[in-house]
């Protein structure tokens, strides 16, 4: 072999049956201590299996899933209060009815009329409805799944999507940050960097509704994360047929967590009912060290959020976990990109971040006025 040249690789070198050894994988529930049962090759656990269990070897146990496992999972019953989930609900109805009456567009990747979109529903959602938003994110699995691949400091943004009685699947895929490129841009990243790129961010979905088979629950092909060159792949059309003839679909119940692998080849399915909406909230995580889809005012979510969560914090009705899981899903946990110049590190190597100003303001009851400032301070500390 050519070593010098196998750095690179062009969108002839993929093989079908490269690809299909991967996925006739089969994922074995003894390989999974914490899972209940395998379903359709794809691991389900119990939501109080993971809380329950030994953290490091929970977080051990979902690394090597998402990685050399067939990379992707369920998670029943992650919320025990589904008024929890009905309520954010309601907050996204009303975000879609004033969009919709402010005329803003639709989904951009799909049909029109098909689908409803709500983009970057994570900073709208905390700035139209902190309450919900609080006790929504407040929820420690969603931290503990994200940091089982991507380590602390992860970079939250959500995006809504209902899909209408009638809308028609996608064409499998593969997700950011080379999934959204064309073959031409992806041929020039050196393949260590086709690696990286699934480790750069992972994909969850929060099921809003049930999601029974004829409502089209997104269709998913385990094990394909693993094949090397998939970003050069997932458009051929001996690809595509082969994901149609062995993608797996998975109930879903309001209330339930699927994350998966960027690199999982998958689909939205067709909804075939004809008056069941489907709904869910999805997650796109980002690792501290990746720049995420979607820009996210975080700065402007403290700040709306922190009344409420003071209160929380103040009548004792958020433990120190939720309130860390809130703060996660908030506030900036890394300290860079900065202006070092004028925020030079305070303790340790690293300057301040947006996270520990939150856990002090509210450790210390400042109040919104003191908060407030101190967040316009570091601002203008980071900015160049
Ligand atoms: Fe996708």
């Amino acid at each position: 072999m050519n070593t010098a040249a196998s750095a690179f690789a062009g969108a002839d070198a993929v093989q079908l049956h490269d690809f299909a050894r991967l996925c006739e994988q089969q994922a074995l529930a003894h390989d999974y201590a914490h899972c209940s049962e395998v379903q359709g090759n794809v691991p389900i656990y119990q939501a109080q299996a993971l809380r329950d269990g030994d953290r490091t070897q929970v977080l051990n146990e979902l690394h090597h899933l998402f990685s050399n496992g067939p990379g992707v999972l369920v998670v029943r019953q992650a919320y025990t209060d589904l008024g929890v989930v009905d309520r954010h609900s309601k907050v996204f109805q009303a975000i879609f009815a004033e969009e919709a009456a402010q005329g803003v567009a639709a989904d951009h990747f799909a049909k029109a009329g098909s689908n409803g979109r709500i983009w970057n529903a994570l900073q709208k959602a905390a700035l139209h409805a902190p309450a919900s938003f609080v006790e929504y994110y407040a929820n420690p699995l969603l931290g503990l799944i994200a940091e089982a691949w991507l380590g602390p400091d992860f970079q939250v943004t959500a995006q809504v999507n209902v899909v209408h009685p009638g809308g028609q699947a996608q064409q499998p895929h593969r997700d950011y940050h080379l999934g959204f490129q064309t073959v031409d841009v992806v041929q020039r990243y050196p393949l260590p960097l086709h690696a990286l790129s699934q480790y750069l961010t992972l994909q969850g979905a929060i099921a809003h509704s049930d999601m029974p088979l004829e409502t089209g629950p997104t269709q998913l092909l385990p094990f394909s994360q693993q094949y090397a060159l998939g970003y050069l792949a997932w458009r051929r059309a001996e690809f595509i047929e082969y994901f149609q003839q062995h993608a797996v679909q998975l109930p879903l119940n309001k209330g339930d967590l699927l994350f998966f692998n960027p690199a999982l080849f998958h689909a939205a399915g067709t909804n075939r009912t004809a008056d069941c909406q489907r709904m869910a909230n999805l997650l796109q995580i980002s690792s501290a060290f990746g720049k995420p889809m979607e820009a996210v005012d975080r700065e402007r979510m403290m700040l709306a959020l922190y009344p409420c969560l003071l209160e929380r914090v103040s009548d004792q009705v958020l433990d120190a976990k939720q309130v860390a899981a809130v703060i996660a899903c908030t506030a900036d946990g890394y300290s860079f990109p900065t202006n070092l110049d004028t925020d030079p590190p305070v303790h340790g190597l690293a300057p301040q971040t947006g996270q520990q100003l939150m856990h002090q303001a509210l450790a210390e009851r400042w109040p919104l006025a003191t908060f407030a400032e101190a967040v316009q301070r570091q601002r203008d500390k980071r900015n160049a």
